[in-house]
């Protein structure tokens, strides 16, 4: 799987918690952040209507609005995003471990929480490590800070699973579905077309806002 691959959006869409958020909020809103390049799958774009999508990148949003012109755009870095009590739904294919730190991380999933509806479900997909991970040359992982470095700059953070559950339990989300796909590797740069078994593996998990909080 590379980065631009998108969702195992198949299989979240047969869960029992989705299928309930959509029944329950057939107009959303819905919003993906981090929408970058591609648009979502059509199949699954045809289940739930416009979508609104947020980027900090003027140049990705540009290019996604050619391939999904249904959809509604606002370049807006998920740092600065203080909309609350909105959403029946929140998407991200890959922008958290864009971030370059764990307290960008986290203010990240304070504003998605704070975004969502009572009862609204965040839906993630992300690179997670694991022991056997290891990378090209020009890049360097440092354990202790789980930051992936490409020459000074942070280029990925990639989390273990169980400081990424530890991270949207401490939002104020609740796990609905937490699943490290075994076989699935990430690949965690953009020049390579192929992933190896040394890349990071894939996370994916639904997490909802609880109604009261
Ligand atoms: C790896 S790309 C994934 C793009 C797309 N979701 C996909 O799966 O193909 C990450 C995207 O997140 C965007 N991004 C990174 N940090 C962001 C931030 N703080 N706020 C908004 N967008 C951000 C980048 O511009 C980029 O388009």
């Amino acid at each position: 799987m590379n980065e631009s691959s998108k969702f195992g959006f198949d299989l979240f869409s047969r869960l029992p918690v989705f299928e309930k958020m959509l029944f329950e909020n057939p107009n959303g809103p819905f919003l993906e952040i981090g929408c970058g390049k591609l648009p979502f799958l059509p199949d699954y774009l045809s289940l739930l209507g416009p979508v609104e999508c947020i980027d900090f990148s003027e140049n990705a949003i540009e290019f996604c609005k050619k391939h999904y012109k249904e959809g509604t755009y606002s370049k807006t870095d998920i740092l600065d995003f203080k909309v609350i009590n909105t959403y029946a739904m929140v998407m991200d294919a890959h922008l958290l471990h864009c971030l370059d730190s764990l307290e960008s991380y986290k203010l990240a999933l304070l504003n998605i929480k704070r975004c969502l509806k009572p009862g609204g479900l965040f839906l993630l997909e992300t690179m997670t490590s694991h022991t056997q991970m290891a990378f090209e040359l020009n890049l360097n992982y440092e354990p202790s800070n789980f930051k992936l470095y490409k020459g000074d700059r942070v280029s990925r953070l990639v989390l273990p699973s169980i400081v990424i559950e530890e991270l949207i339990l401490e939002a104020g989300l609740r796990i609905e579905f937490f699943k490290v796909e075994d076989g699935l590797r990430m690949i965690p740069h953009d020049n390579r077309e192929e992933s190896i078994p040394e890349d990071p593996q894939v996370l994916r998990l639904i997490a909802s806002r609880p109604k009261g909080h």
